[in-house]
């Protein structure tokens, strides 16, 4: 998690080894890491952005009960294509509400 910028946005990202993947211990881990953010360092948005075709990073981000915002298309050049990313994002209210609280227009 990098630290909160002046405006109260903090990133969460995350990288697993593929021999532990699929029992459930990203959702898990982040978990914490959402209650440090708005619990402990008074984060106001949490927001996580990811390659368009992650599908398993945004289930994680799904899971966390985290809204999607955005979908930019083909956005960032990366290895030699253009590749289109989604970002998801979540509120301290939110967080608090135990539930997103706001409809996404992008939502799926
Ligand atoms: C993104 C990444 C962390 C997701 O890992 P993951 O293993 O799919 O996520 P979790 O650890 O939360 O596991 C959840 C999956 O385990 C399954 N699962 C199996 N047993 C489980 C259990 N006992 N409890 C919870 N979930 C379980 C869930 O059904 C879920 O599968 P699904 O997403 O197909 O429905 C992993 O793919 C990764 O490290 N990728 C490379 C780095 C990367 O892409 N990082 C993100 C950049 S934006």
């Amino acid at each position: 998690m990098r630290p909160a910028d002046p405006e109260g946005t903090a990133e969460i990202g995350y990288v697993f080894a593929p021999d532990v993947a699929g029992r459930g211990y990203a959702t898990e881990a982040c978990r914490p890491l959402l209650a440090l953010a708005f619990e402990e360092l008074g984060v106001h948005r949490v927001m996580g952005r990811l390659d368009a075709r992650n599908g398993a990073s945004a289930r994680v981000l799904e899971r966390l009960g985290m809204r999607l915002e955005a979908h930019f298309v083909e956005d960032d050049w990366f290895k030699g294509e253009w590749t289109s990313t989604l970002v998801y994002a979540m509120l301290d209210r939110e967080w608090r509400a135990g539930r997103p609280s706001l409809d996404s227009p992008t939502s799926r």
